[in-house]
């Protein structure tokens, strides 16, 4: 199975921040996330990942929030590490394809081919209002965007084949003109001409990563991501998005392998069940119901649930229907769907979404943890995890002693990198530039 470790905060569940720490680290020092990646790094994991939204959460008061810009971060860590993969989230809403595809391909050759795109439209009202619009900007325009970004982003990375640069000193000729080419891109949304000012990257371009589950979100996936992440509450929903995501890129003509779909997981690990559990209503204990309902409202774009009083059961109609929400529009069906399956308190529903946004969670012993991803893995609900940890670092050292091994025992993990890149963790091929014959010898 394939490991990612999503590095967010001081972990993942709401009240992570408020844990004792074993270092006084903050969320702007560059050691914090080194250390972290290393650590990763030294557990053979496939890749570490940062996740950004372009504008301050809503609840930022009572929340560790304000870490560093993943573009910038993953430089950094390009120094820190030498194996592991490094995703970044950059988005397609609110930059311009010449820019992230110069800045993508610059890390790709920074890392030695080691950097992945997590490609998002940016969901967050907030971030429309710091790029100079009104509101949020259409859910449907947003995706029709971010597809003619793509084309863009990959006409860019593939406008120098791989033999383009000669440096032929004797000769005085660097490069082959014939061996670049403009791209002249004209679409509703971008006029580029191109070529990218730099060669090709290590890896071709850096690994595709998505992690949109709405219905415009599956088709873009379908199309361009090498490796999903998701968010899915247990087993039986994930492997059916797993399965109707893969017939879906099979439909594109691509390989049932692909893309790679990595759902969350945020276990709290204990050395007993009994532990596990004091530790989670620990962590739930600390959580403020108004942080939780203010992300509610934020996932929804903003639908003001003050009104609902805390402790009665909820049904569907106290919420609109998810699928005319413009922020993040899966979520919202998977909160709904889940209020209407189980009828939850609006405590109990803000506690289950407090430990990590609507992922799949659970305490237990490190073989429980062990078990529940093997049976993710063999009955085909997901290539491998998005790892979560409740609480940086402390669950993940945990993770990382107590159930790495166990997948390793079980012939789950590799005990050994095989590979230097990105996509030689993820077993991707280094893909072929359609605009050049094979470069020559
Ligand atoms: C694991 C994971 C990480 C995500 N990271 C980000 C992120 O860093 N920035 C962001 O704007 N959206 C992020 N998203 C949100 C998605 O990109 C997407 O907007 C959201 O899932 C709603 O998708 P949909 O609009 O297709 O329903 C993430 C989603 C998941 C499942």
């Amino acid at each position: 199975m394939h490991l990612n470790l999503f590095v967010l905060g001081h972990g993942h569940h709401e009240s992570a921040w408020r844990q004792p720490r074993p270092n006084a680290l903050g969320l702007t020092d560059v050691a914090y996330y080194a250390q972290l990646a290393r650590k990763a790094e030294a557990a053979l994991f496939d890749s570490v990942f940062f996740a950004d939204a372009l504008a301050l959460g809503y609840e930022a008061a009572h929340t560790a929030v304000g870490g560093l810009e993943p573009l910038t971060l993953v430089a950094a860590l390009a120094q820190a590490t030498e194996r592991i993969g490094l995703i970044a989230t950059a988005s397609t809403t609110h930059t311009e394809p010449f820019n992230l595809a110069r800045q993508l391909a610059s890390l790709d050759h920074l890392t030695g081919g080691r950097v992945g795109w997590n490609i998002v439209t940016s969901w967050v009202q907030g971030a429309a209002e710091n790029f100079g619009h009104a509101g949020q900007i259409d859910h449907a325009e947003r995706y029709a965007r971010a597809h003619e970004f793509l084309e863009v982003a990959l006409k860019l990375w593939d406008s120098w084949a791989d033999d383009a640069v000669i440096d032929d000193r004797a000769a005085g000729r660097y490069l082959r003109p014939d061996r670049i080419r403009a791209i002249d891109h004209v679409g509703p949304y971008h006029r580029v001409a191109g070529p990218l000012n730099l060669p090709r990257g290590p890896q071709g371009r850096p690994v595709l990563v998505q992690a949109g589950s709405s219905e415009s979100g599956k088709s873009f996936a379908a199309q361009y991501a090498e490796a999903v992440f998701t968010a899915h509450l247990d087993q039986a929903r994930a492997l059916a998005f797993t399965q109707d995501l893969k017939a879906r890129a099979a439909r594109f003509g691509r390989s049932h392998a692909l893309p790679i779909v990595l759902p969350g997981i945020s276990p709290v690990i204990g050395s007993t069940e009994a532990e596990a559990q004091r530790l989670w209503t620990e962590l739930n204990a600390l959580t403020d119901p108004e942080v939780g309902r203010a992300r509610l409202s934020h996932r929804f774009g903003g639908v003001d649930f003050s009104h609902l009083p805390l402790d009665r059961p909820l049904s569907p109609a106290d919420f609109p229907d998810p699928r005319s929400v413009q922020a993040a529009q899966s979520r919202a069906v998977l909160i709904t769907d889940l209020v209407a399956r189980e009828r939850p308190t609006l405590r109990t529903l803000l506690q289950q979404l407090a430990g990590a946004r609507g992922h799949f969670t659970l305490a237990g012993t490190p073989g429980q943890v062990a078990d529940a991803m093997e049976a993710w893995v063999r009955s085909g609900a997901a290539d491998g995890f998005n790892v979560m940890p409740p609480v940086l670092p402390t669950q993940f050292d945990v993770f990382v002693e107590q159930v790495v091994p166990l997948l390793q025992q079980r012939g789950l993990f590799r005990r050994a990198y095989a590979a230097d890149t990105l996509r030689g963790h993820y077993g991707l091929a280094r893909p072929v530039n359609p605009f050049f014959s094979a470069a020559r010898a």
